[in-house]
């Protein structure tokens, strides 16, 4: 069969006149082709292979391409890359490689397409498409990647152990796309990345983390951290969320598996937000529990602290992979450290000034932090889900209410440092900062609205009370 709909852009027949003229055969290749057979829409990365020189006809390709689009050559590696519009053309020379065994770095040589097919990673993304104009469109499947796509199934064209020892960041590359695809790692495949697990640390965190990103963003992540945990992996990468799993039982007390309430949670927040660091924080939301768990003959097991200790560990945890320290990371901090505390509230009767307490600490992250704890909600019992799930719209009502009335959310103090000052006719004091934080608690409390005139009423009343006189 022909596949010619799927080079439908021109700039397939101009890459196929540049091969033509130049007497090499190309293809083009990898996910490209994957994701048209999948109709998963056509991607904007084309990866083209020249049984010849990559280079030679990149530079071709280039020349004849309207508004001269920038080529980048890495001769080292033989390959090339042209941005023209939305499009990046990667082109390479097909070939043979074998792999040093502590490195990624391959020893390379020339070969034909079969032998370039052979060295990829899965038979889904070795499907060639012809693109020289005798045989445009056909398609060159030797390992059966279409009867995989077909089965979903995620196979190596070679022998496994080899294909992933060669190069093992397709470890982590085979669950993400059995995660994003929906697809079965096939059982002889599934082996091997446990056998060659260690090898991971070979790769480099940012390469490691950037495949854990598009695990997290998936549809269904825990796909993906269960086939990361059932391999080994996990132990090595994230061994912070290892270390929940298991349910340990003592006079008849258990407490929950909190792995697998972690991934649970993380499927349940991928329903409501694409939010990448909100999908990280509810991952970590619970690693302190590893460190803090104790049980007391009395009330069973504790945690105590967890949600401190957990956003120290993320700060960790970042650091050792790589990952950005920035105001992403704080942000996964806060909501970490922050995490109990709308449980916290739907648990009991929801009072306003608990609300307001809520939204001046959480401040800009508060519906975030609303979403975190609203996919926290495992619980199997039908009667508690109902009622958490009632007060959490009470809460997030009462968080509308609030603000409305007193815009808690990015508080600034209604009467300023220097109007106290002025009022009282003082010199820069503790007494400043007693009444100003007197202030802030009334309103909090809900004795008085965030407004001038009533905090300014309110200083005049505290002063007087810490013996000030006015001005
Ligand atoms: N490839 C490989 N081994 C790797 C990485 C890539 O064999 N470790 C090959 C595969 O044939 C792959 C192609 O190079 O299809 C292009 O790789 P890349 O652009 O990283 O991935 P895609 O398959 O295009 O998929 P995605 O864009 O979803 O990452």
């Amino acid at each position: 069969m022909n596949h010619k709909k799927a080079l439908s852009n021109h700039i397939f027949q101009i890459i196929g006149q540049c091969a033509d003229e130049l007497q090499i055969d190309a293809y083009v290749i990898g996910g490209f082709v994957r994701d048209y057979f999948l109709n998963r829409g056509t991607a904007k990365d084309i990866d083209i292979v020249a049984v010849g020189s990559g280079i030679e006809l990149a530079q071709k390709v280039a020349s004849k391409l309207e508004g001269k689009p920038q080529i980048s050559v890495f001769k080292n590696f033989g390959t090339a890359m042209i941005k023209h519009g939305d499009l990046e053309l990667e082109f390479v020379g097909a070939r043979k490689e074998s792999y040093h065994r502590d490195s990624r770095k391959p020893v390379v040589e020339d070969g034909t397409l079969e032998d370039d097919q052979k060295r990829r990673d899965f038979t889904i993304n070795a499907l060639a498409l012809s693109i020289n104009k005798s045989s445009f469109g056909a398609l060159l499947d030797p390992f059966n990647g279409l009867k995989d796509l077909d089965n979903k199934l995620i196979r190596t064209p070679l022998e496994p152990s080899i294909t992933y020892s060669d190069d093992p960041l397709r470890m982590m590359r085979a669950i993400r796309f059995a995660t994003q695809l929906d697809f079965v790692i096939q059982p002889e495949s599934l082996h091997a990345i446990t056998e060659n697990k260690e090898r991971i640390k070979i790769i480099s965190n940012e390469r490691i983390v950037d495949e854990l990103h598009k695990i997290l963003l998936s549809k269904t992540p825990s796909i993906g951290f269960s086939l990361l945990h059932k391999t080994g992996l996990l132990d090595i990468i994230l061994p912070e969320l290892t270390a929940l799993q298991g349910i340990e039982e003592i006079e008849g007390q258990k407490h929950k598996d909190n792995f697998w309430h972690t991934l649970e949670v993380v499927d349940n927040i991928s329903k409501n937000t694409n939010n990448l660091w909100l999908r990280w924080a509810a991952l970590l939301h619970d690693i302190g529990k590893a460190p803090t768990k104790r049980f007391h003959k009395k009330i069973g097991w504790t945690f105590h602290g967890h949600e401190f200790v957990g956003s120290k560990m993320v700060f960790k945890l970042f650091k050792r992979l790589r990952m950005p320290l920035n105001e992403k990371m704080k942000y996964v901090q806060k909501l970490v450290m922050m995490s109990s505390r709308p449980i916290i509230l739907s648990e009991e009767h929801v009072t306003d000034s608990a609300v307001r307490r809520l939204v001046f600490d959480a401040g800009e992250f508060v519906d975030d932090l609303m979403t975190l704890c609203e996919a926290d909600i495992t619980t199997k019992n039908p009667k508690k889900l109902r009622k958490y799930k009632n007060n959490f719209k009470i809460v997030r009502e009462k968080i509308i209410e609030v603000e409305e009335r007193d815009r808690i959310r990015n508080f600034q103090p209604p009467v300023s440092g220097e109007e106290i000052m002025e009022t009282f006719n003082l010199k820069p004091s503790k007494e400043i900062g007693i009444i100003k934080d007197a202030i802030k608690e009334a309103i909090l409390e809900g004795e008085i609205p965030n407004e001038y005139e009533a905090a300014k009423h309110f200083m005049i009343k505290k002063g007087k009370k810490l013996g000030l006189t006015v001005n």
